[in-house]
């Protein structure tokens, strides 16, 4: 009910793109629900949620879509990425292959996605400090040389990942 008859002033979609298991749902349920699961499943196709927040007094419905990170559950791509005004690019800090991969995700981004597109490079998993397999400088290299933000997030302990997604809505705003 509480947003029943607000006004929204803007409509955002953002994607949230990565490997199998880096955390993108549970990074959204964090954000949009403030849930998580250790259980969490592999997405299969698309789901979205919508939050709506404030930003400089005008209402706006962030709408983020998640999809899978394994290729056989994927959407359609070209659908996927249509219309959408940010991304987050999420890889799992203890796991170096999912870094590794972020250029190729970023390719795949950057083929399908309006060229203004507001682009968010997240470390997650930041909890699992004794497990770290990418130093922060190698991902701090990596997004300034590709222009786009970087933060370290754990959906877990529910760290930056409201600051990772308002400065995204807040740049594309
Ligand atoms: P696909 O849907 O297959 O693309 O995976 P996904 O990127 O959506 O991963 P998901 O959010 O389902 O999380 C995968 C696993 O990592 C689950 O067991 C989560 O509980 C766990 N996980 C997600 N975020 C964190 C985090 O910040 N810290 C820790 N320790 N575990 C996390
Ligand atoms: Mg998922």
């Amino acid at each position: 009910y509480g947003d029943y008859n607000q006004k929204i002033d803007y409509v955002f979609k953002v994607v949230l793109i990565g490997d199998s298991a880096v955390g993108k749902s549970q990074l959204l349920a964090r954000f949009a629900r403030n849930e998580f699961s250790v259980d969490s499943k592999a997405t299969i196709g698309v789901e979205f949620q919508t939050k709506t927040l404030s930003i400089d007094h005008k209402t706006v419905k962030a709408q983020i879509w998640d999809t899978a990170g394994q290729e056989r559950y994927r959407a359609v791509t070209s659908a996927y990425y249509r219309g959408a005004v940010g991304a987050m690019l999420v890889f799992d800090m203890t796991k170096r292959q999912s870094f590794d991969h972020m250029a190729r995700w970023l390719e795949e981004l950057r083929g399908h996605a309006d060229k203004n597109i507001v682009v968010m490079l997240i470390g997650n998993k930041c909890d699992l400090r004794s497990l770290r397999a990418v130093p922060t400088e190698d991902a701090q290299e990596f997004a300034q040389k590709e222009n786009v933000f970087f933060m370290e997030t754990s959906a877990l302990e529910s760290t930056n990942v409201e600051t990772a997604f308002f400065t995204v809505l807040t740049e594309i705003y």
